[in-house]
């Protein structure tokens, strides 16, 4: 039994995609999210800056005294997710791990990947596949507009069934098409109209917030204390855009008071 909060990051709204899942899917459970809106977009960012935002936003987690965190984004997991591993000495979890263990046991092998184009760079949905899954066919898509306008809530106009359609256009006869930014699981609608029924379109933060409970049984640091959904926001710049974006989202209209300026 471990009462501490788990930490959770991501450059902006993205990452409020796995904290859905994971209140939901955790009961009991209290995460601190931060949203590094100062430093967003990370997707088209150096693996080095990545390292670098990557440790100040793990830093400031810890001092709120977390005891796992998770990276809640796909550009810093494929690149900075065994670095940070290496660097700390707490449970880090990123959103690629459990989802190719979930394809994996789904015996899929036409894969497609839309993600940023600093993860399709560093291939790290790639590597991870082909390490587990024999024959993969692997066909990766780099979306930069889609957390942009994710951002900014367009994820159900036509601008957004628009640039879905034209991302799609590559990814032809997969089984299984992987959300790997933690802000596309805000089109999933779009996409799943668009890619049809016989493509299982997989949001990364459900499958993390299914394995997190086993994680955290191993790790003997779940909390049993019923505080159900339960949840603080930091973010490094205030935008009341992040505001609506999240209240939508979580379905929670007094969100504004949940979140706080986090300086560092
Ligand atoms: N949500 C992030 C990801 O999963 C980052 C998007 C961005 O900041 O470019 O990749």
């Amino acid at each position: 039994m471990d009462t501490r909060s788990i930490g959770m990051f991501d450059s902006g709204v993205g990452g409020l995609t796995v904290l859905k899942e994971v209140i939901e899917e955790c009961a009991g459970e209290k995460v601190i999210y931060l949203g590094d809106t100062k430093s967003f977009p990370y997707g088209n960012k150096t693996k080095e800056s990545i390292i670098q935002l990557c440790k100040n936003a793990i830093d400031f987690l810890i001092k709120k005294d977390v005891k796992a965190i998770i990276i809640a984004c796909g550009t810093a997991t494929s690149q900075a997710l065994e670095e940070m591993q290496k660097c700390y000495n707490i449970p880090i979890i990123g959103i690629i791990d459990s989802t190719v263990e979930y394809i994996e046991n789904k015996g899929y092998k036409n894969i497609g990947v839309m993600a940023t184009r600093g993860t399709i760079r560093s291939n790290g949905w790639k590597n991870k596949i082909d390490k587990k899954i024999k024959n993969a066919n692997v066909i990766n898509k780099e979306c930069p507009l889609l957390a942009p306008m994710a951002e900014e809530g367009w994820t159900e106009n036509e601008i957004a069934k628009l640039v879905v359609a034209e991302y799609l256009k590559g990814l032809k006869n997969i089984q299984c098409l992987i959300l790997g930014c933690t802000h596309y699981p805000l089109f999933k609608e779009v996409i799943e109209e668009q890619i049809g029924d016989s493509v299982d379109v997989i949001n990364t933060g459900e499958i993390l917030a299914k394995s997190l409970n086993k994680i955290l049984k191993e790790k003997n640091i779940t909390n049993n204390k019923q505080t159900t959904k339960e949840y603080e926001i930091y973010l490094t710049d205030m935008e009341t855009n992040f505001i609506n974006v999240a209240s939508k989202l979580l379905k929670d209209d007094s969100i504004g008071d949940r979140i706080k300026l986090a300086e560092y």
